[in-house]
């Protein structure tokens, strides 16, 4: 009986759960980097970064990534691999983003360490349900689970929603549930900021903070909130900060760089070789992860 326990608990190793990394960040008031990743690229920039670092990192994967990179069982085979190639030591949990009810189950049973339910769109009862059949299935496995309360505005992966300002009742039943952490609206938004962008509510943030015993919060649309804010909505509780856009923007600068200094069109060097022509854009994620980490204040603490 103990062996099978532990032969489905460990299911997902070298990865672990979110569960102490974010408790130590609420505690240390600082926040872990969630890199969304989107190929073999991004989640090998996203581990070095982390380790360059000496920092916990979560590796965010949507479903529409998880697709692209031939589903969850080859990103969970990949990066389990690569932790141990690359002999990474921080601590990295290997997190849906932003998942259906389906797709949490389906990454967990692939080896996902942890899931977010996002059952935002759905009536609050239903969200409610169906996040608690996601908790049971992860619990089977220790796996970690994020909700969400009042949509992130903006799209990502088709998920688009119109962002709305968290029900601070609606935060406190659902944190009552066995949820590691909790991504609650408060004016923030997938993707580039709008100029007339009214900034994060942060008297909302504290309510939430408060209301809900400290559990640790995430912020979601990462890109682009001035460092200022960053600070402040850690010294309020955030423990988890999503970052998807800023990375795939370098990437895509820096592989421009190498395409106009016309480097792909040299024979003798093989410029035109994938490893040489994807190497800018890999080092620049690489790069952005731990300026994101030093700026989150999670170097150091891996
Ligand atoms: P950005 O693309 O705005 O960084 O948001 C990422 C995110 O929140 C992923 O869930």
């Amino acid at each position: 009986m103990e062996m099978k326990k532990n032969k489905i608990m460990k299911k997902y190793e070298p990865l672990v759960n979110m569960f102490d990394m974010l408790n130590k960040a609420v505690q240390g008031k600082y926040a872990v980097a969630h890199i969304n990743v989107n190929n073999m690229e991004w989640i090998k920039a996203s581990l070095l970064g982390a380790q360059k670092a000496n920092a916990p990192i979560i590796l965010g994967v949507s479903e529409g990534a998880a697709k692209y990179m031939c589903g969850f069982k080859t990103v969970a085979d990949m990066t389990h691999d690569m932790i141990k190639n690359l002999k990474i030591t921080v601590p990295v949990a290997l997190h849906l983003d932003h998942g259906s009810y389906q797709g949490a189950l389906d990454a967990l049973d692939a080896g996902f360490s942890s899931v977010m339910f996002d059952g935002s769109h759905f009536p609050f009862d239903e969200n409610i349900a169906k996040l608690k059949e996601v908790i049971n299935k992860a619990n089977q496995y220790e796996a970690s689970v994020e909700a969400e309360v009042g949509g992130i505005g903006g799209s990502e992966d088709g998920v688009t929603s119109s962002g709305e300002q968290a029900d601070v009742n609606e935060c406190v039943t659902i944190a009552n549930e066995s949820i590691t952490c909790l991504a609650a609206g408060i004016g923030n938004i997938h993707g580039i900021y709008p100029a007339d962008w009214k900034g994060l509510n942060f008297d909302l943030l504290t309510e939430i903070h408060h209301k809900t015993n400290k559990i640790p919060l995430v912020l979601h649309g990462g890109t682009g909130i001035p460092e200022s804010m960053i600070k402040k909505a850690i010294s309020l509780g955030v423990a988890k900060i999503n970052v998807n856009t800023e990375c795939q923007l370098v990437f895509a600068e820096a592989t421009r760089k190498y395409i106009e200094a016309r480097k792909d069109l040299d024979t003798d060097k093989k410029g035109f070789d994938p490893r040489k022509l994807l190497k800018p854009g890999t080092d620049a994620i690489m790069d952005k992860v731990v300026e994101k980490i030093t700026l989150f204040g999670s170097n150091n603490k891996a």
